[in-house]
């Protein structure tokens, strides 16, 4: 088959050949066809999917479009984690460390913020001089002599994926289970892992509102995964209220420093423990989640953890002197609650759209990064108001940005009276 007929095919609902696939992507890779071909291939597996094989002939040629990292030591457990995205999810930054002093070794390709959500390594640059763009022997040697480095993907890692995310990007064609299973699986085995964790967040600030939903990717996700040989196991957490105490830039990385002292909260840590216990269990260390817990926090609290995320920093090029002082927004405001209740729920979405205005996403190529940019969440869900209360803080450098989050948050929490209302830090559904 010829490119047109192969999307013409896709366009009648036909499952694609893996010779087709391959013979399709690799003749866009070598310029032979331009995007338009593409984007008709990308929109017919939108409104049509692809069944479970054919994702699997996909994610095998978006794999096999570059290179793959090899680690040779078999005694060391090679894994990673994946989120689906959420405002506030702050948790590669910490579980990172956490795993490497755990004694796994964890090579992350990670993004940059998608939509309403951050990114962490737009998070990380906020680190003077840390290095995000490595080259494939400096993240793998990083990563077998300190058990960490989170980097960005690379031109030669996945370049498929590089080329028909852009495109997608620009089509509306994201939201696709078959091309989110190839572009996030492909990019994690090209990795080299054995293992994997997924954090599928579910809420009104996630990109799954529903667990059905979300469900479905995770299954999707799991069968195409474990079909390569990881081990796979998902836990869906709650995107209905951002994640911890901040969201944003530099907050971000400062509160998972602070999380990485033994100063997380309660949500933050609940998501990162059941993520860990789940690596350390598939790593062999033990079966028993109580004790994985105890592990984690024990590594924390021996300062194991943080010097990890040090030596991170340190071997990534980065300095993390006297930031506090250094990164400092010019202004800040707060929005305050409207009148005596409990905080009833939040709107996520509008939340993290609002970081985004902050500087702290990309709202076009244009625009530049504010790493003072963020929201401190003073109260969350289940917490007394009294009118005027400070809910939440937001801070950047840009005022006629922060004037316009300030309009844009004006009505991102709803307030009752409903005294018995449970607090949403986490909800596992597994
Ligand atoms: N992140 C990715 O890397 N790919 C997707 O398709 C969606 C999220």
């Amino acid at each position: 088959m010829n490119p047109k007929e192969i999307i013409q095919s896709k366009e009648k609902g036909n499952i694609i050949p893996s010779s087709d696939l391959e013979y399709f992507i690799n003749h866009y890779l070598n310029n032979e066809f331009d995007d338009d071909l593409m984007i008709s291939f990308l929109r017919a597996v939108h409104t049509h999917g692809m069944t479970n094989d054919e994702t699997i002939s996909f994610t095998k040629v978006m794999l096999d479009s570059g290179e793959k990292i090899e680690f040779t030591d078999s005694d060391i457990y090679v894994a990673d984690k994946h989120s689906t995205g959420g405002v506030g999810d702050k948790v590669s930054l910490i579980l990172g460390p956490v795993m490497a002093a755990a004694g796994l070794a964890i090579p992350m390709l990670a993004g940059r913020g998608l939509g309403h959500t951050g990114g962490t390594i737009d998070k990380l640059e906020t680190i003077p001089n840390f290095k995000t763009s490595l080259s494939i022997n400096d993240f793998k040697n990083n990563v077998e002599k300190i058990g960490i480095c989170i980097m960005s993907q690379t031109e030669t890692i996945c370049p498929a994926d590089r080329r028909m995310y852009a495109l997608r990007h620009q089509t509306n064609t994201i939201d696709s289970v078959p091309l989110i299973c190839g572009s996030i699986l492909s990019k994690k085995i090209a990795e080299g892992i054995k293992g994997l964790v997924l954090d599928i967040k579910i809420g009104n600030g996630a990109f799954m509102k529903s667990l059905d939903q979300g469900k479905s990717l995770g299954r999707a996700l799991q069968s195409v995964g474990e079909s390569f040989g990881l081990t796979i196991d998902i836990v869906y957490s709650g995107m209905d209220q951002p994640l911890g105490r901040t969201a944003g830039m530099w907050c971000e990385v400062q509160e998972s420093i602070a999380a990485l002292k033994g100063n997380g909260s309660k949500d933050l840590m609940k998501v990162v423990y059941e993520l860990g216990s789940k690596l350390i269990i598939q790593s062999g260390i033990t079966n028993d989640q109580a004790t994985a817990i105890s592990i984690q926090e024990n590594l924390i609290n021996s300062g194991k953890a943080f010097q990890k995320f040090e030596q991170m920093v340190d071997l990534q090029g980065g300095d993390l002197n006297n930031l506090d002082k250094f990164i400092q927004p010019l202004f800040e405001e707060n929005i305050t609650a409207k009148e005596n209740g409990y905080i009833e729920s939040m709107d996520t979405l509008k939340i993290g759209w609002a970081t985004v205005e902050l500087g702290c996403g990309q709202k076009s190529k244009l625009t530049q990064l504010d790493a003072t940019g963020g929201i401190e969440f003073i109260r969350k869900v289940g917490d007394e108001v009294k009118k005027g209360d400070p809910v939440f803080r937001c801070f950047n450098s840009n005022k006629s940005k922060l004037d316009s989050t300030i309009e844009l948050l004006s009505d991102s929490i709803i307030i009752g009276d409903n005294k018995n209302y449970t607090k949403l830090f986490y909800q596992s559904y597994n």
